[in-house]
This record gives structure tokens, C-alpha cells and sequence, in this order.
């Protein structure tokens, strides 16, 4: 058993998780203290709290951390998980996204899926009996920015009022995840970035309403050093994101300004540290000497996304006690 369950109104049984808007402030909370305990139990992995569960991983794009450590998260806690991949991908290709979900919920407990688009992933979820994941789609990387803030609050103690600084293309799924994650635990979001990739003003506004009732905070800045100033926390993703490969050298040319560099911490917090959700390209995003440097955070960001999902896991599929329903 888990020593501090989920209480009535966190349960999060059979819900999905495709962005962190459809939770409350109070729910990422309970999955953060589901994910602390989980991480700070070794012994509790070893019990069979996914007994007999199966987790089915539809990958549309190339995946790492993601796929590996959802697959570790199930097994390590009883459970089995299936892949597939390219033409095995059931996604709106062979058959509709409702018909795969409405036959995939009769062979497994949760779904997991990684899409170019966002819309097939809500088609499947809207006809799905199981719990279905976003494993990153256009839109959004709830399971990113779960791990993220779980880093942040393992380093910093808490987010309220801390300043984290996303620098890059700032209209991403990514930065997206992160920013509504900081702000609904009571931190600071700031955007550095060109107007060309600076967030949409319907996402601003949404940051702002997922904010206020914790006192988060969101600004958009064009000048790098403006937003830098007094950061705890400086994070940047790849300049070109999975399937837009044809804009690489204009986004390159176009970010030069906010790659994050030794100098950029000049600027911050003496004691600010660098994130970055993996893969990176040393020279591009990030300075070499940054992220491997001792200010960086990334390889715990890495390992969380482990923790995180056997939370989320454990959260979606059973009561949250790891009691099997
Ligand atoms: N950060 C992340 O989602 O990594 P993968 O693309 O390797 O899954």
C-alpha cells in the first residue's frame, strides 16, 4: 500500500492525461506527492501494484525516454507493455482513431500515444474505455512537464514564486506542458523568444486564467537578457521540433539570439540551474559547457520521467493506493 493515498477528491481513476489544463492545481499536486513517495520507496517498486496490467505504446515518432521509461514505469510494477510503431501504428491509418480505441480497450489498461497531430489523440480518447496518455503530440508534453516540475520541486523545494525562464521557440508543445505546470504550482513563467515563435495569445491567456488561483504568473519577452533577469531556472528545447525538419535552418537563424550560453547566467540568479527535456544539440539550443556543466539539471529531468509515470500509471489504472480495482 501506498502510505499517502490519493484522497476522494485527487482520484484520478480511468481519467486521461492528454493536457494539464484538464486538471486541477490540486490533482498535478496529489500525482507530485504519489510521485515523491514512489521514487523515495524503492521497496514499493518491487511490489506488484500494476499486476496483470498491460500498457499498449502507439508511436508515431521516434521516442527514447519516453517509450523506454513507460516501459520500465509498468514492468517494474507488475505489469506488461506492448509496442508498436510505423506501419503497425494504429492512429487514424489502418482504421479510424475511434475504432482502434473502442478495440484496443478491450485488450489493455492504458493506452500511451506519441502523434504528429493533436486532434486523432483526443478522437481516440473520446471513444476509449481506458485511461489514454499523451506521449507528446503537436500540441502538448504533460509527462514532460510532470517530470519537470517534479525536478524543480526536488531542487528548489517548491515552485511558488519561482522563476523559470523557457528561451527558444516558445510556441511549442513543450515549453507549452512546462509553462501551464509552473503556473498552477504558483511559479513565474517567462518566454524569451522572437515574435515569429513566441506563444499564441489564446495560450497566454489560458496561463494567465491556469495561474491565477495559485498566484503562477506568465510574460512574454523578445529581448533574452529582460527575461533572464533574476531566473532560478533557464530551460530550453531543441530549435526545430519532430517533423518540421524543412524549417530547421530558418528556426536556426532565427533563435541564434536565445540559444542558452554561459553568458545567459550572467544575468540569472547566482544560483540558477539549466533544463532541457533531451535530445539536445550541443551548439545549437545550449552551450556544451552549460549542459554539462554542474548547473544542469537534465539527467535527473531524464530519470524522473520514470518516477513521474509510474505515478501516473499507478494514479490513471487503479485507485491510487496501488490497490487493483
Ligand atoms: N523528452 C522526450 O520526450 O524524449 P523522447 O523523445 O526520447 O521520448
Amino acid at each position: 500500500m501506498i502510505a499517502a493515498p490519493l484522497a476522494p477528491h485527487e482520484q484520478l481513476q480511468g481519467r486521461h492525461f492528454l493536457d494539464l489544463a484538464d486538471f486541477h492545481p490540486a490533482e498535478l499536486r496529489a500525482l507530485l506527492r504519489l510521485a515523491r513517495e514512489l521514487k523515495s520507496a524503492p521497496s514499493l517498486v518491487a511490489r506488484p501494484l500494476l499486476r496483470g496490467r498491460t500498457l499498449a505504446l502507439l508511436f508515431e515518432k521516434p521516442s527514447l525516454r519516453t517509450r523506454v521509461s513507460f516501459e520500465v514505469a509498468i514492468t517494474s510494477l507488475g505489469g506488461q507493455a506492448l509496442f508498436a510503431t510505423g506501419g503497425e501504428m494504429l492512429v487514424g491509418t489502418r482504421e479510424t482513431p475511434e475504432d482502434a480505441a473502442r478495440v484496443l480497450s478491450r485488450y489493455v489498461d492504458a493506452v500511451v500515444i506519441r502523434t504528429h497531430e493533436h486532434e486523432p489523440l483526443e478522437r481516440f480518447a473520446a471513444a476509449a474505455g481506458v485511461p489514454v496518455i499523451n506521449g507528446l503530440s503537436a500540441l502538448a508534453h504533460p509527462c514532460q512537464a510532470f517530470a519537470d516540475v517534479l525536478t524543480m520541486e526536488e531542487h528548489f523545494g517548491s515552485l511558488e514564486g519561482l522563476r523559470v525562464v523557457y528561451l527558444g521557440d516558445a510556441r511549442n508543445n513543450v515549453a507549452t506542458s512546462l509553462a501551464q505546470a509552473v503556473v498552477m504550482l504558483g511559479g513565474s513563467m517567462r518566454f524569451a523568444s522572437p515574435l515569429s515563435h513566441r506563444p499564441r495569445e489564446a495560450t497566454l491567456q489560458q496561463l494567465a486564467k491556469l495561474g491565477a488561483r495559485a498566484g503562477g504568473r506568465v510574460r512574454a519577452f523578445t529581448d533574452p537578457v529582460r527575461a533572464l533577469r533574476g531566473a532560478d531556472v533557464v530551460y530550453t528545447d531543441v530549435w526545430t521540433s519532430m517533423g518540421e525538419e524543412h524549417l530547421h535552418e530558418r528556426n536556426a537563424a532565427m533563435l541564434l539570439p536565445y540559444a542558452v550560453t554561459e553568458r545567459a547566467f550572467s544575468f540569472t540568479a547566482p544560483h540558477a540551474v539549466f533544463m532541457h527535456c533531451l535530445p539536445a544539440h550541443r551548439g545549437q539550443e545550449v552551450e556544451a559547457g552549460v549542459i554539462d556543466g554542474a548547473r544542469s539539471l537534465v539527467f535527473d529531468q531524464a530519470e524522473n520521467r520514470l518516477h513521474a509515470q509510474r505515478a501516473l500509471l499507478v494514479a490513471l489504472i487503479t485507485d491510487g493506493k496501488g490497490t487493483s480495482i
